[in-house]
């Protein structure tokens, strides 16, 4: 039985079986206490072991990390915490875990040590938290879309073309590089490659994503996303998860309550299916801010995810939002790191969490950026300067959405495509689309860590996917 349906079992009569990990064992002169958990709840099951039934010695080995097998009975706990508990009347211990060598103790380790341990922590209780978030998260991000009679498509991981435009990929090749062919001008000969042409990892699903929507009218592609960009911050990874939505006949308005709407059912789905680890994380966090000052303090976990829920997203142009920014005693007493003197800036996380936690007070849709400082898929303004872009800005996090509705006249984008010098031959058959049939369409990138970070309160995207890829780090 696992633990957690042994938990909310009022069953005494029946002898059931439960496996599971030692998360500590005490005991006293009759009788030794042992918390078990399995991963299914942050909860532990209590097992009592009577030690005139059972030798002492035979629960020797059953240290901290160790995993075990029992019998016995629920029965209802006099204790607080639990409802129920176990008396045992069989225990078999299955894998020790020496407590000379095994690193988790029932105590609190910090982030970075577990970081060094991934393959171990799993097993704390904060982790197995974000495990089942996590999971909870990718399930609801699912379970929104078919509701709502999305098709899901998987998009290429090997591609030929760089969706972003940005260069930061990751390219992936099966030539020597010890000993690359040449070609007569001396640069690498591609042609002898795997492909017959350069590949990289992909940076984003849209581009094909795009291509579905524009028959199946309503899209969705969830998948692995590679960056090799080179920030080392708490939010930024080589390879996360992007869910990216597209919708034929959409504007960017359409786009706008859709993105509200899915952020909004995935933290009602998280209050709803895990209540518990939410709980259990908030008292982390409140934990963690305990130095903090008062003011520095960040809201209560759940209380945070509530007033996200109860409230509507501020919407304002980037234009805008760097008058806001502008004229703020923020920026007029220098406490930005990156100044903001005027219109065309890039948007700092700085300046996007100041707009959400100190200005609006609530996440905030950007719209309408610089053309420059995007990519060449959106759709042009008749100012001739902005673009249909929009960022989901969120507390905490700064950006968690990326999207825009897209470019579908076939001119503007051609000129859009050749004035950023994006190879026309590795994007041809995304020009094509708007040559046959095209229509307004529009889409969004959600980081899945990113909204992961939101969820859980965590403060670094390192512990909100197991097995981080960041720079200089590739264990595990
Ligand atoms: O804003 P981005 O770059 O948008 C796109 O890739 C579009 N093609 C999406 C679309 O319109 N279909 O990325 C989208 C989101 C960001 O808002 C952020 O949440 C996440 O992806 N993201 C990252 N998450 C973790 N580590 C990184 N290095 C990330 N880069 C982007
Ligand atoms: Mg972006």
């Amino acid at each position: 039985m696992e633990i957690k349906d042994a938990l909310a079992s009022q069953d005494f009569e029946k002898e059931i079986n439960v496996k599971g990990w030692v998360r500590t064992k005490r005991g006293s002169k009759n009788v030794a206490f042992i918390a078990l958990n399995d991963g299914s709840t942050i909860h532990n099951l209590q097992l009592v072991v009577d030690l005139e039934k059972i030798p002492e010695q035979q629960l020797a080995l059953m240290h901290t990390g160790a995993s075990i097998s029992a019998n016995g009975k629920l029965v209802a706990s006099a204790g607080s915490g639990q409802k129920v508990e176990m008396t045992v009347e069989q225990i078999e211990l299955l894998g020790e875990a020496n407590p000379d060598e095994y690193p988790l103790q029932p105590k609190k380790h910090s982030l970075e040590f577990l970081r060094e341990k991934a393959h171990l922590r799993f097993r704390t209780n904060t982790f197995s938290a974000i495990t089942r978030l996590r999971h909870a998260m990718i399930f609801g991000i699912h379970k929104f879309f078919n509701e709502k009679g999305f098709f899901n498509i998987h998009t290429p991981i090997i591609t030929g073309s760089d969706a972003e435009g940005a260069g930061e990929m990751f390219q992936v090749t099966t030539l020597d590089m010890g000993n690359p062919p040449h070609d007569e001008i001396g640069n690498i000969n591609y042609t002898e490659d795997f492909f017959g042409k350069m590949a990289n990892l992909t940076v984003s699903g849209q581009l094909e994503g795009e291509l579905a929507a524009l028959a199946m009218s309503k899209i969705y592609t969830f998948g692995p996303t590679f960056r090799a960009e080179n920030s080392n911050t708490s939010r930024h990874l080589a390879e996360f998860w992007m869910v990216e939505p597209e919708v034929a006949f959409f504007d960017i308005n359409d786009n706008m309550d859709l993105a509200e709407e899915m952020l909004k059912f995935l933290i009602q789905y998280a209050l709803d299916n895990c209540y518990d680890d939410l709980v259990f994380l908030g008292k982390r966090l409140e934990e963690e801010e305990k130095n903090k000052k008062v003011d520095e303090r960040s809201m209560d976990l759940i209380s945070k995810l509530k007033f996200v829920l109860e409230n509507s997203f501020e919407r304002i142009t980037y234009t805008e939002a760097i008058a806001i920014l502008r004229n703020s005693n923020h920026n007029k007493k220098g406490k930005f790191q990156y100044p903001v003197e005027g219109w065309g800036i890039d948007l700092q996380s700085e300046h996007e969490r100041y707009l959400v936690e100190k200005h609006f007070k609530k996440p905030v849709i950007l719209t309408d950026y610089p053309k420059e400082i995007k990519a060449f898929y959106m759709k042009q303004n008749d100012d001739g300067k902005t673009v249909r872009a929009m960022d989901v800005l969120f507390p905490g996090i700064g950006e968690i959405i990326g999207g825009s509705q897209r470019e579908e006249r076939y001119d503007k984008l051609l000129r859009r495509v050749e004035e950023m010098h994006i190879p026309i031959d590795s994007m041809w058959w995304y020009l094509e689309t708007r040559k046959f049939g095209t229509v307004p369409h529009a889409g969004f990138g959600l980081g899945l860590e990113r909204l992961m970070l939101f969820i859980t309160g965590m403060g670094n995207i390192r512990d909100v996917i197991p097995f981080p890829r960041t720079p200089k780090n590739l264990e595990f």
